[in-house]
């Protein structure tokens, strides 16, 4: 039985198949119109929803694509939709300041520019008194697209609330209480639902999650559904079993260097990109400022590391990152846990060494050291809320001005994410010089033949990326940082 908090208004029930999304449940049962369907691809942002989680700080906002995420991920949550943080006379600040400055035509997508407003509102002024900078407010909306009114008139809607009279939505979700949840009371050998012959497990230790992969090692795991939420909505996929990996804190935690993890930094399966982007922020500056450039904010919200591994998709932006930094992977199941070298997990298109009943559990990397540099770039038709063309990820080790180890790892040029090795040989073992990088660009047709497609021709894919490597040098020369 699924139970959650819409609008201030506790909802039981037990009837909801375990491959319906909140967009149609909400829309086609309850009737909840005010959200909308856009793209049901998690790309516009039309389905925007405020999904609220009881912390130890109180009830915490986020907001998630509606059309591609599971009802269970409500389950014990808070919801909010545009009619239920605003009435036509007690309006909220982003709905108000948005009448204001005139920043809806056809109106389409303004329930989701208001929730995603909202909850930069809620996150950023509730207690602030300063005003919403423009890179907060361009964050927040990055997922969300107007095709009519334009964006000068909403981002001033966005600027504008800051200063109306203040509204907590945690008020608005606790109206008829807050209810505890004990997840050790949980009985999650049940399927939390269902019906029609699908079911669906939520377990929230590693130790549950073990024992469903034993009753049911063929289950298709559900962390963020970012990409699998788009075979149920695009290809019209029904998963007989689902097992939902986003609720065990043990996959969700990033572990320091020193902090029970030896001298390597420690990431669960479970870490959302937006964790990781703070998590990632200090150690790995470069690493973190890509990670702003996955999906939109609703994306990031939701979808994980594991998850764009696992996936194995050829144009995975963090892959190459974590092949350029020797990641180790931690996978466990049926058979026990092992240790996979992230070089050796992907065996061709989409196919990985894991096997049925086998989880991704973390990915290990270590630290970087002096003369060590990690230097990524993504190269897309938007800059926000697109898919790379081209990922590229460099991690050198230059000591005495001379490269003592190269990796060179490129998404978008290859059947899966791939090391350089003919790169990677050239740069090794030679002078950290322009000479040296011209030389080694010269392999990377030897590395790599990729494909032409809608995002790039072949052509245009190596020639990007033998002039990121020349310009990873001009950078890394600047900084001083591979001197
Ligand atoms: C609008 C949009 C924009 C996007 N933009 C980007 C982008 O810019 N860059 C990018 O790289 N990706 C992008 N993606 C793709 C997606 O967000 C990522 O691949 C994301 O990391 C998937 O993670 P998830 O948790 O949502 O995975 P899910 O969709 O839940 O799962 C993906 C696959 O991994 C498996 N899986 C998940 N967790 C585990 C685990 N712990 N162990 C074993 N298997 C597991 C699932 O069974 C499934 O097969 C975008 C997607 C959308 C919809
Ligand atoms: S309907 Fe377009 S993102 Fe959900
Ligand atoms: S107001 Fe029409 S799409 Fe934005």
């Amino acid at each position: 039985m699924i139970r959650f908090n819409l609008n201030g208004r506790w909802i039981e029930s037990s009837e909801i198949d375990p491959n319906c999304t909140i967009l149609k449940y909400l829309r086609t049962n309850l009737k909840q119109v005010d959200v909308k369907e856009g793209c049901a691809a998690g790309d516009c942002g039309a389905c925007t929803l405020m999904l609220g989680e009881m912390t130890e700080h109180g009830i915490e906002y986020r907001t998630i694509n509606s059309c591609i995420a599971l009802m269970a991920q409500v389950h014990n949550r808070y919801l909010l939709t545009p009619s239920g943080i605003g009435r036509p006379g007690n309006l909220h600040p982003a709905q108000q300041a948005m009448i204001d400055t005139h920043g809806s035509q056809c109106g389409f997508c303004t329930p989701g520019f208001i929730m995603s407003m909202a909850n930069l509102y809620q996150n950023a002024c509730i207690n602030e008194t300063q005003a919403l900078t423009d890179a907060e407010i361009h964050a927040a909306l990055s997922g969300n697209l107007c095709r009519c009114t334009g964006y000068r008139p909403i981002i001033d809607a966005a600027k504008q609330m800051a200063e109306l009279p203040r509204v907590d939505v945690r008020d608005i979700s606790a109206r008829s209480g807050v209810q505890a949840f004990d997840p050790a009371a949980a009985d999650t050998a049940e399927a939390l639902q269902e019906k029609d012959g699908h079911r669906l497990f939520m377990p929230y230790t590693e130790a549950q999650l073990q024992a469903l992969l034993k009753a049911y090692p063929d289950a298709r795991l559900w962390a963020g559904g970012t990409d699998i939420g788009l075979e149920v909505t695009q290809r019209f996929s029904q998963f007989d079993t689902i097992i939902c990996v986003n609720r065990i804190p043990e996959l969700a935690q990033c572990l320091a260097a020193g902090q029970d993890m030896g001298d390597q930094l420690w990431l669960g399966a479970g870490v959302t990109f937006s964790q990781a982007e703070t998590a990632l922020a200090d150690s790995f500056p470069s690493f973190a400022q890509l990670l702003h450039r996955i999906g939109s904010r609703q994306i990031r919200n939701m979808g994980t590391l594991g998850g764009n591994i696992a996936n194995a998709s050829p144009i995975g932006d963090t892959p190459p990152v974590f092949l350029a930094l020797a990641a180790t992977l931690e996978i466990d199941g049926i058979q026990g846990r092992r240790e996979v070298p992230l070089k050796d997990f992907y065996l061709g298109y989409k196919q990985t060494v894991m096997q049925p009943g086998e989880y991704l559990r973390a990915i290990r990397i270590s630290p970087l050291g002096a003369g060590e540099s990690l230097t990524t770039y993504k190269i897309s038709k938007r800059y926000d809320d697109d898919i790379s063309a081209v990922m590229f990820a460099l991690y050198l080790n230059v000591q005495d001005g001379l490269i003592t180890e190269a990796r060179l790892a490129c998404g978008g040029m290859a059947a899966t994410p791939l090391l350089a090795a003919k790169t990677n040989a050239a740069l090794t073992g030679k002078p950290f010089t322009l000479e040296t990088f011209t030389a080694a660009a010269a392999c990377i047709e030897q590395d790599y033949q990729p494909l032409s497609d809608v995002r790039a021709s072949d052509r245009y894919r190596l020639q990007v990326t033998r002039n990121l490597l020349t310009k990873a040098f001009i950078e890394l020369s600047q900084k001083g940082e591979a001197a």
